[in-house]
């Protein structure tokens, strides 16, 4: 009995890494950019955006979420929109990421709160979707945007 109370206590603990042990590729997991992956926008690397899985970049999480591939950080930006623009930078400035299970959030402590949904806007009828950290419902306007997207990890392993 306790020993298996134990193992159950094992199990769950590991559905929630702290840190990856290997980079990892993230994920959309909705239409319109179901399976696009994160990866900086190839005319402007500051901007993160959905895209091909074939130019896919991979990430470590542990409070900062860092390409393994360009070293960039991934930064929220603090304007007062619901949405927050994404930015890579050389320096991380936001230490809110954390994952759920294989779910990116930002965490409950953070000044964030415990935030898991995503805007994607297209990029000039491109096949890259700019991604925002979404904390209410407004969108920008006059863009082909998406709302409430989540992402993932593509497994836990
Ligand atoms: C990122 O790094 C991974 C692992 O080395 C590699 O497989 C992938 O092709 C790289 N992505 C790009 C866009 O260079």
């Amino acid at each position: 009995m306790f020993s298996s109370l134990t193992s159950l206590l094992v199990i769950s603990a590991a559905a929630l890494p702290a840190a990856l042990a290997k980079p990892e590729q993230i994920r959309a997991v909705q239409s319109p950019i179901f399976h696009y992956y994160l990866q900086a926008y190839p005319q402007d690397p500051t901007i993160p955006v959905m895209g091909p899985e074939a130019s896919s970049e991979y990430f470590n999480i542990a409070g900062t979420i860092q390409s393994a591939n360009t070293s960039a950080f991934l930064n929220i930006g603090g304007e007062s929109t619901s949405y927050k623009t994404l930015t890579f930078a050389d320096a991380g400035a936001t230490d809110a990421w954390a994952l759920e299970g294989d779910t990116i959030i930002t965490s409950t402590g953070s000044s964030f709160g415990r935030q898991l949904n995503f805007l994607v806007c297209q990029l000039s009828g491109s096949q890259y979707w700019q991604v925002y950290l979404q904390t209410g419902s407004d969108a920008p306007a006059g863009k082909t945007c998406s709302n409430y997207q989540s992402l993932h990890l593509p497994c836990l392993c």
